[in-house]
């Protein structure tokens, strides 16, 4: 039995077994109802849930916990809503296809009063965001030549995991956007941004260039010791960095909305895991790195330098080309970065580093940060491995984390879809969402708390404020279909359903402390 009390909740459940069934598994006492799933009527304009669920942030409308809005990102199709694609390439009408089910979706959200979580269709909130949506660019970039001069672009699409501001808005991370930015033959300079939505203003739309362009996962904001803005950010790519943007002006909670300004000016670090030193990434920084005589070009771009002078003209060409710039600047390359949370406890960071098989590192781990003096603004930081995958631990590849009150993470695994429940992953079997204490006893133990269907991933765990309940996303179950009348899952298995689809949930069973 695990014992949880938050400020909130307290209560004990008995972890379950790792499961292959083709069914979301809690342990016993705790319920789920399915909010949404890909391709539901989300409002009365007959738009529809997005495939491809990740990310969720809920906003109580006047204060309740039991209404409100959640916002899903919707990061990629499948052939469950796009049909199976031929040789590699999308028809014209799966290229529309595919821009109308990724992006976003804001959904009006209840409990009953049989206690049943449900989408309300007459919410006057309730809208898709999606890679047909023009957003605009804010920061360095706008405007600039190295993105055509654009200053605002069509849509959003590759939304991973995101965040919630401090000013009640969502920033949503466009990740894996190079294959769909070629298959629409769209410039692929005006995708790979940290994107700002406002759930209850639907013309508020935009994408914060100054935060760099890459293969974003999530935003953790919070404020350093003087009041700045500090917003961590994971790049998932194998070999790839971790980074904080540090706003130049101070946050104030009287000016709401318009703190987002703080997104727009500021510098843009990355983590050299040798020094313990947060690296600017700025033009200067690089043009010094790129000038100096002794400068020698990482291998495979030795004869490079000349490309290289000229590829970093701007702050616009720094952010546009993060990546790059970062390792130019000493970013230390790691095992693709995913989800990062800071503790409400005590400022430290945890970094879920999912995996990476050239490394040998077929597990994951998750590291802490310990920001100097605890300032999230610092210029230098220690870290450790909190945990480590694997069966010691018991869980694998670990991506997205949410915080109780109590300071126990709550942490999805991704072991992808072509291995799960094979070689060195069979014995974690189906993906699954599992909780581990960051202090006491059990401190960096996994206790699995639910399995997911078959071939998916749990994605975007998210507590209601009151933590009676927690909204989660079920990504790209029955992935491995081939064959539309033969599919792998049937997830989620209500009536009428012969395909998987992608679905919110929403679990209860949590009991007022
Ligand atoms: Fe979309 Fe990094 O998972
Ligand atoms: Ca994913
Ligand atoms: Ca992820
Ligand atoms: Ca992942």
């Amino acid at each position: 039995l695990f014992g949880f009390k938050t400020n909130r909740v307290s209560g004990y459940f008995e972890p379950i077994s790792p499961s292959k069934q083709d069914k979301l598994l809690l342990p016993k006492g705790y319920k789920y109802d399915v909010v949404a799933a890909m391709g539901d009527v989300i409002n009365e304009a007959g738009e529809r849930f997005g495939d491809g669920s990740d990310y969720n942030a809920f906003f109580p409308i006047d204060g309740s916990h039991s209404r409100g809005l959640l916002v899903n990102n919707h990061e990629y199709t499948g052939i469950f809503s796009i049909g199976p694609v031929k040789d590699g390439v999308l028809t014209p009408e799966q290229v529309k296809l595919n821009l109308e089910y990724q992006g976003m979706s804001v959904i009006e959200v209840y409990r009953d009063e049989a206690g049943v979580w449900k989408m309300d269709t007459k919410s006057k909130y309730a809208r898709r965001i999606t890679g047909f949506t023009p957003f605009e660019l804010t920061g360095p970039a706008r405007g600039s030549s190295t993105v055509g001069g654009a200053t605002t672009v069509q849509g959003t699409f590759a939304n991973c995991s995101g965040g919630v501001t401090l000013w009640n808005t969502v920033l949503s991370c466009e990740e894996n956007f190079s294959e769909t930015a070629a298959s629409a033959k769209l410039n692929d300079t005006h995708y790979g941004w940290v994107v700002e939505i406002d759930p209850f203003d639907r013309t508020y739309l935009k994408k914060h260039t100054a935060l760099g362009r890459f293969n974003h996962e999530n935003t953790a904001m919070g404020l350093s010791a003087d009041g700045r803005v500090v917003v961590y950010m994971g790049d998932d790519k194998k070999d790839a960095c971790i980074y904080k943007f540090v706003s130049s002006g101070k946050y104030d909670s009287s000016k709401g909305r318009q703190n987002a300004a703080l997104l727009e000016d500021g510098t843009l670090y990355v983590a050299n895991l040798k020094s313990g030193k947060w690296q600017p990434v700025t033009l200067e920084a690089v043009r010094k790195v790129i000038e100096d005589e002794k400068f020698k070009a990482p291998a495979g771009v030795s004869a490079k330098r000349e490309e290289l002078l000229n590829k970093f003209n701007t702050q616009a060409d720094v952010v546009v080309f993060c990546h790059e710039a970062a390792l130019l600047v000493g970013g230390t390359p790691t095992d693709r970065p995913e989800d990062i949370e800071i503790s409400p406890f005590d400022n430290t960071v945890f970094i879920c580093h999912t995996n990476n098989d050239s490394h040998g590192n077929i597990h994951g781990h998750i590291t802490r940060i310990f920001e100097a003096k605890n300032d999230l603004g610092a210029a230098e930081f220690d870290f450790e491995i909190f945990a480590a995958g694997g069966r010691q631990s018991g869980f694998s590849s670990p991506d997205n984390l949410a915080f109780d009150s109590n300071g126990n993470l709550w942490v999805v695994t991704d072991i992808s879809s072509g291995s799960q429940n094979k070689g060195v992953h069979k014995a974690f079997m189906n993906n699954g969402l599992f909780v581990i204490p960051t202090s006491g006893p059990s401190k960096g133990q996994a206790f699995q708390f639910a399995s997911g269907p078959v071939e998916c991933e749990l994605t975007g765990p998210f507590f209601t404020p009151d933590e009676r309940t927690l909204f989660l996303s079920v990504q790209h179950p029955g992935e491995e279909t081939k064959d539309l009348n033969n599919p792998t899952s049937r997830w989620p298995h209500r009536p009428g359903d012969t395909k998987a689809r992608a679905a919110v949930v929403a679990i209860s069973g949590f009991k007022l402390g």
